[in-house]
């Protein structure tokens, strides 16, 4: 049975930077209370022109050409996001077609924060099967679009962010070691975006409710998260036959510090075993695990043979763990540049628009 392994990884966050104190300008609030309850000081959002598609691009092409490898040699594209660009099509195939993926199944996975979880865990699986080789995750937010700007409860939280994993087969043991997933719908309505969908399809009356807006129990999700990151590491390392002693790093869902702080003490770990970067990104939902490991990795933490565990929690209710041993970059004799693919992906996607419009325009003459 082959072994996944993550062999290339990367982020891409928008330039645009937001501090507390440009938050206390729209809202009643202080930098001291932000930093104090949750550790943000700051985020990025997206530009108006900036959608997932657009920052898991950049961050894909990053992690293939860590990997080294061509978009064209993917056979799956997944891409977790909780800011999906339209009800469909899946933000994947958007990024399929703009990276030259010409051979890979695409989708998106909903599931929240725990979404980079729940979609390394398919991709890995998927190759342990021996079904594929070599598959993209991806988690991407632009959850700025569905923050309302006048509720403090959750505007100081989220941020805007792309991360993204190359996954590829090998029969040396490691990669992905382990994995845990859990739901619990009876704590759907705790945090939820319910405009826009089939149950409260968008009307007059859901936008002056708000209902394009993210509401969220700030409390109840709180004690929820601390109740399971712990818990779901620990299971994790358990399916792994690890324990705490045996890892080097957790690399946690950045929501907020005290979270973080709390699944150190219930783990009886020391926080520099926590990789913590929600200082400068805020939340950025499915985003945050891959923003978090790559900056670990890019800061020489997170290094080859490593062993580390990936955990998360989001609506849903959902919540992971995962435990990897890490590769790192594999060497290679011959360089693919997969920016270099950008260019043709475009030309090809143009192409086919045009062979779809004169296929269409002979058949109606047909007809
Ligand atoms: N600035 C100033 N005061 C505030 C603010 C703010 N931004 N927000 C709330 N307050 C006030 C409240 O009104 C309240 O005042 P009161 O005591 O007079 O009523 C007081 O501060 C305390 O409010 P709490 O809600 O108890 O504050 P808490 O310490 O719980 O922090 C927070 C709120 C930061 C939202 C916290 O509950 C939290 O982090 N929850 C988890 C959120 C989370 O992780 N969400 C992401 C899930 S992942 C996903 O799927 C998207």
């Amino acid at each position: 049975m082959p072994y996944a392994h993550i062999t290339g990884w990367g982020m891409y966050v928008p330039e645009p930077v937001l501090t507390n104190d440009d938050i206390a300008r729209l809202v009643d609030t202080s930098d001291e209370w932000i930093r104090n309850r949750t550790g943000i000081r700051e985020r990025h959002i997206a530009r108006e022109n900036e959608f997932p598609s657009t920052l898991a691009v950049e961050a894909s092409l990053k992690a293939l050409e860590v990997a080294n490898l061509a978009p064209t040699d993917l056979d799956l594209i997944i891409c977790a996001t909780s800011s999906p660009e339209y009800i469909f099509p899946a933000t994947a195939c958007i990024i399929q077609d703009q990276i030259g993926a010409t051979k890979a199944g695409a989708f998106d996975l909903s599931a929240a924060c725990s979404g980079f979880i729940y979609a390394t865990n398919m991709a890995a699986q998927s190759i342990r099967s021996g079904s594929i080789k070599n598959a993209l995750v991806i988690g991407s937010e632009t959850l700025s679009r569905f923050v309302n700007w006048k509720d403090r409860n959750t505007c100081i939280l989220f941020g805007d962010g792309a991360g993204a994993f190359v996954l590829q087969a090998s029969d040396s043991p490691g990669g992905v070691l382990s994995a845990v997933m859990h739901s619990d719908g009876s704590g759907a309505d705790l945090l939820t975006l319910a405009g826009g969908g089939s149950r409260h399809p968008a009307t007059e009356s859901t936008v002056r409710e708000g209902k394009h807006y993210m509401y969220m129990d700030g409390k109840e999700v709180f004690r929820f998260a601390t109740r399971v990151m712990g818990r779901a590491t620990l299971e994790s390392l358990d399916l792994a036959g690890l324990t705490t002693d045996d890892i080097q790093w957790i690399v946690p869902h950045q929501a907020n510090y005290r979270i973080i702080e709390t699944a150190a003490k219930y783990l009886k770990m020391p926080m520099d075993k926590f990789i913590v970067n929600v200082d400068r990104y805020g939340n950025t939902s499915t985003a945050s695990i891959p923003i978090a490991a790559v900056e670990a990795v890019e800061k020489g933490m997170l290094k080859s043979g490593d062993k580390a565990v990936f955990v998360g929690f989001g609506a849903g209710l959902t919540w992971g763990a995962m435990t990897v041993e890490w590769t790192g970059a594999i060497p290679a004799k011959k360089h693919v540049h997969p920016k270099r693919y950008r260019f043709f992906a475009r030309l090809r996607s143009f192409l086919l628009r045009v062979v779809r419009l004169l296929e269409g325009f002979l058949s109606r003459k047909e007809l």
